[in-house]
């Protein structure tokens, strides 16, 4: 599973052979601008979704609920739900939290819904857990995770991201649960995972997990692409001949006389 957030690259991800693509709320930071993943809103992550959905044909396709679209109450879950499936062409919402959503999950997987769960790092909650940081990492927040997998597996969730968690933790819970865990920062155990697409493309500069693997370095392909560009334009390189359109000798006669 990757990330997407627009047409080209989830065009790229189906042709490629990518399993499952994540429309994620990392939308907020790696796109947007912006320093956590809570401003983004329902409107903005539909309008991606869409975009997304219009390039991947194979993929399974999951909307990521944004901060506030399902925490008021199990009614707007659902709701905000349906609208990825029925606005955003998505096949499956994904949503933060355990035990605590567990009525949410219920709910929504009742109204038709697939939902896959979110539990370790939860990035909606990154004041409460006092900034990005692994989770689970005592005896008793391993307890209480391995909990909240369960919990999530019996509300009728069909998979579950397990971020910023201990291996050994996360490849336990992997065994210990029927459905298919996709990690991020947790280990080669899972039976899946994910990454967000700039941060393994090397497009977001600002800050990179210790967790990401880099496979290109875009950023870096990118300012250079720029730079040649302002050279050539700046030189009179660019536009060569064959980037121009002609006219033919007689039509330009006629026109300067
Ligand atoms: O928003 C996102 O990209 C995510 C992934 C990190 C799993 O939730």
């Amino acid at each position: 599973m990757l990330t997407a957030y627009d047409y080209p690259t989830a065009m790229a991800m189906d042709k490629a052979g990518v399993d499952s693509i994540l429309v994620g709320d990392s939308l907020a930071m790696v796109v947007l601008g912006y320093e956590n993943t809570l401003p983004v809103t329902m409107d903005e992550m539909l309008h991606h979704a869409r975009a997304v959905a219009r390039g991947a044909k194979s993929a399974l396709l999951v909307g990521d609920m944004p901060f506030m679209s399902y925490q008021v109450s199990v009614e707007d879950a659902v709701r905000n739900a349906g609208r990825f499936l029925q606005n955003g062409g998505m096949d499956a919402v994904k949503l933060e939290g355990g035990r605590e959503r567990a009525d949410a999950v219920r709910a929504i997987v009742g109204a038709g819904i697939p939902v896959m769960g979110h539990l370790g790092l939860t990035p909606q909650s990154v004041h409460q857990l006092g900034g990005f940081r692994a989770q689970g990492k005592t005896a008793i927040a391993a307890k209480r995770l391995l909990e909240d997998a369960k919990i999530l597996e019996d509300a009728g969730a069909f998979s579950l991201v397990l971020e910023a968690v201990p291996a050994r933790l996360a490849e336990y819970i992997s065994k210990q649960i029927s459905i298919p865990t996709i990690g991020i920062g947790a280990g080669a155990g899972c039976d899946g995972q994910v990454l967000v697409t700039h941060d393994m493309l090397g497009l977001f500069e600002r800050f990179t997990p210790k967790f990401v693997k880099q496979y290109a370095n875009f950023h870096a392909e990118m300012s250079k692409a720029f730079t040649d560009y302002i050279d050539d334009v700046e030189s009179r390189r660019f536009p060569a001949v064959e980037h121009t359109v002609e006219m033919t000798d007689e039509e330009w006669e006629e026109f300067i006389k």
